[in-house]
């Protein structure tokens, strides 16, 4: 199997299908040695250090790459919000934080407001670094997780039909898992979204020169019976310049038990979290719901992905 050659993960068009499949059979891995309590892996990442540095808030990515790290042997600095503590408060420059922080750590997880941080920090940077989203650009360990799902879930990933709900306009997962959704056959996605967050043209370009087809949705309940996968994303109050265009679009999609009922039985349910009212928790129980499957398996793709990065020859 083909090596992973990846220096940096930044975005989602440096994974081929190859590598998503190398990415998949090392978490594959890293989840049955947890559950079987094997430990194999349990001190292959000693002696190694994971900066995680987070200019905006986060729960499930960053706990969970300073869990699969610690899973792995090696330890982490932190700071509380960055854009507070660092020394970013004072001026500093992310190319001058990311000189410094690979003096001290052998790889740098961050997660910043701007589009385009990560790529312009890996530049910067004589170590790995793993974009753990930035502002409305990409989110891709976000996408490897959500993609894992699916085919742990289906089975498959060829032939799929994917809604995707809510802030396409600043959601920087649905941008992510649309891009590695090209590396598969047969896909169809519909854009679900109120028409201050639509999906922009660029992705839609790419889809379709990458044979993805996609179509512009706005009634959730026409979309629900047709798809394998409901992808509901929070509307983003935090991203909207203008908040009347916010108030416009939230509570506009929320799925509850009426709406799940329009669902294929063999379809799920799945959402990056946060959620705030987008799927109402009378769903949890339903078997469709899969988004704190979805949220744990995070911790085996980014076992993996801490692995390959820092167990290079
Ligand atoms: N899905 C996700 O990125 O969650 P957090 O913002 O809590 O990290």
């Amino acid at each position: 199997m083909r090596e992973f050659d990846l220096e940096h993960v930044y975005e989602s068009q440096q994974f081929d299908s190859e590598l998503l499949d190398r990415v998949f059979d090392v978490a594959d891995e890293m989840k049955t040695d947890l559950f079987a309590k094997q430990r194999r892996y349990s001190q292959v990442l000693k002696g190694k250090i994971m900066a995680s540095l987070f200019y905006e808030p986060s729960t499930r990515t960053r706990f969970s790459f300073e869990s699969a790290m610690a899973r792995l042997g090696g330890s982490t600095l932190t700071t509380e919000n960055a854009k507070e503590f660092s020394s970013a408060s004072k001026g500093e420059t992310l190319y001058d934080s990311t000189r410094v922080m690979c003096e001290y750590a052998d790889l740098i997880v961050m997660r910043h407001n701007e589009p385009g941080s990560a790529k312009l920090a890996a530049e910067a940077s004589s170590i790995p670094i793993i974009n753990a989203g930035d502002g409305s650009g990409q989110h891709p360990t976000q996408a490897l997780l959500d993609l894992y799902t699916i085919k742990d879930c289906l089975s498959t990933i060829d032939g799929l039909s994917i809604a995707m709900v809510g802030d396409l306009k600043y959601g920087r997962t649905v941008r992510s898992l649309s891009y590695l959704l090209t590396k598969y056959s047969n896909i169809t996605i519909y854009f679900v979204s109120p028409s201050v967050c639509k999906m922009d043209d660029d992705l839609k370009n790419y889809l379709t020169e990458n044979n993805v087809q996609w179509k512009d949705e706005s009634v959730l309940e026409e979309v629900l019976p047709l798809v394998d996968c409901v992808y509901m994303t929070r509307i983003q109050r935090e991203r909207f310049h203008d908040l009347k265009d916010y108030e416009k679009a939230a509570g506009k999609y929320i799925i509850d038990e009426e709406q799940v009922k329009l669902m294929k039985e063999e379809s799920i349910i799945m959402h990056p979290l946060p959620r705030v009212d987008e799927i109402s928790q009378a769903v949890d129980n339903d078997p469709r719901a899969q988004y704190f499957q979805q949220a744990r398996n995070g911790l085996f793709i980014r076992m993996a992905l801490l692995f390959l990065l820092l167990q290079k020859p």
